[in-house]
């Protein structure tokens, strides 16, 4: 990649220019974003869409028949035809929630409770996100089904074989995530929902693709999955926004998750007809702002292209390794796993916070802590990590900062 002037500073050119945060620190420093697996940056047609909106034809959507209402019901449904066209579903199959920790919520309160006994078992994975663990212990506190979790090995990747023995006439659910968070292990999605179904087509299958959708294709009709969920503001949209996609025939079955305006068919006393299809699921007023910010991110990442976007993934990501690999007395986690865009170390003998800090003050961003995936740490037998995750933003200068203030913090703590 070229080079261009940024800040005063040399920098290689790439998609940093797209986004404004990247390019405009206040005191003029470079920052080295190395936290997208948390949060992305945000590119500036998502920025620009979202303020020209509210600038120029705001309303709410669904209600007004005059113009500036059906402009922006027109922009908050075609995200909802964008979203479909990016995972290969229907746009009646698509549910807007307000993040990916809402999507499992709605599943849970909807088709789980509706469908899961005292008798049940589903199956999670010892590497899930909370996400994904606490709304099923909250539904089996009032249900009383079993809550079984297939492990991880000593590479920190599933293992299959205790997956097939875990299947029983009483499992209902396997929920599992795609891209672990904590670890950027990639599970062999397909071939578990393969499995599942093949055990007994009648079991439902939950995707979490909250860090896949961001770093591989997600298909939806060819994984097969039931319900495939993920969240707005780690694919370079806005935050408040959510995903959940439910293939057609179990959605028709579902009951509301919330019930309020816009559901409905008919309110009376007597009683209340609810409209038939996703909107059944999205009572209120909606993020209207941030669902359309969303179809701006998904148009952006549909013009540089995914494929172009993974194999720059996939360079800036095997640099990352080598170099950290390079750095003497440091942990890497899933070191032999396949992996993607997140990688996960410590420093022996350093507090991760520690780190952190030190890495902070040359304005290299990373994550520290349990990840939101507590069990998994404590598999690992550690409380925390360092993160390093990357995005499509992300060069190898980046890396470059990231290694040598890991250099500069190992002189000052060892
Ligand atoms: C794998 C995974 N699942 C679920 C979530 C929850 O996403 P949100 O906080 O946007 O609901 C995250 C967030 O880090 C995640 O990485």
């Amino acid at each position: 990649m070229s080079s261009v002037l940024l800040n005063n500073k040399i920098v290689n050119k790439s998609y940093k220019k797209d986004f404004p945060s990247l390019c405009h620190n206040s005191d003029g420093a470079v920052i080295t974003y190395l936290d997208s697996a948390s949060s992305s940056q945000k590119p500036a047609p998502v920025i620009d869409i979202m303020t020209r909106t509210q600038r120029t034809h705001y309303a709410n959507i669904h209600r007004g028949l005059y113009s500036w209402s059906q402009e922006t019901t027109n922009l908050y449904e075609g995200t909802r035809c964008k979203v479909a066209a990016f995972i290969g579903g229907d746009k009646s199959e698509v549910v807007f929630t307000k993040n990916a920790t809402e999507s499992i919520n709605l599943i849970a309160s909807s088709w789980g409770a509706d469908n899961l006994k005292a008798d049940d078992e589903i199956i999670l994975t010892e590497m899930e996100h909370h996400a994904n663990i606490v709304p099923w212990q909250l539904l089996q506190k009032r249900l009383g089904f079993k809550i079984k979790t297939i492990p991880v090995n000593d590479d920190l990747q599933l293992d299959l074989d205790a997956y097939k023995s875990l299947l029983s006439p009483q499992v209902k659910l396997v929920s599992f995530v795609d891209i672990c968070n904590a670890t950027g292990v990639i599970n062999p999605s397909s071939q578990i929902i393969e499995i599942a179904k093949k055990y007994n087509p009648s079991i439902k299958v939950l995707l979490d693709a909250t860090q896949g959708v961001i770093h591989r294709l997600i298909h939806v009709r060819k994984l097969g999955a039931d319900f495939v969920v993920f969240t707005g503001h780690k694919l370079y949209g806005p935050t408040g926004v959510g995903v959940v996609w439910v293939n057609r025939d179990v959605l028709m079955a579902m009951s509301p998750y919330q019930g309020g305006g816009d559901m409905i068919d008919n309110v009376a006393f007597e009683g209340t007809i609810f409209k038939e299809g996703v909107e059944r699921f999205e009572a209120g007023t909606p993020a209207i702002i941030e669902v359309i910010g969303l179809g701006e991110a998904i148009d952006y990442i549909t013009n540089i292209g995914r494929e172009n976007i993974f194999k720059h993934e996939k360079e800036v990501f095997m640099y990352l390794n080598d170099r950290l690999r390079e750095i003497g007395s440091l942990v890497l986690y899933a070191d032999k796993a396949e992996r993607t865009a997140i990688a996960s170390f410590n420093i022996e003998d350093c507090h991760p916070s520690d780190v952190a800090m030190i890495l902070d003050n040359d304005n290299v961003y990373t994550r520290t802590g349990h990840h939101c995936c507590m069990p998994l740490m404590k598999i690992m037998g550690v409380e925390a990590t360092i993160r390093a995750s990357i995005g499509l933003y992300t060069d190898k200068d980046d890396i470059d900062r990231l290694c040598e203030a890991l250099g500069k913090a190992k002189r000052m703590l060892l």
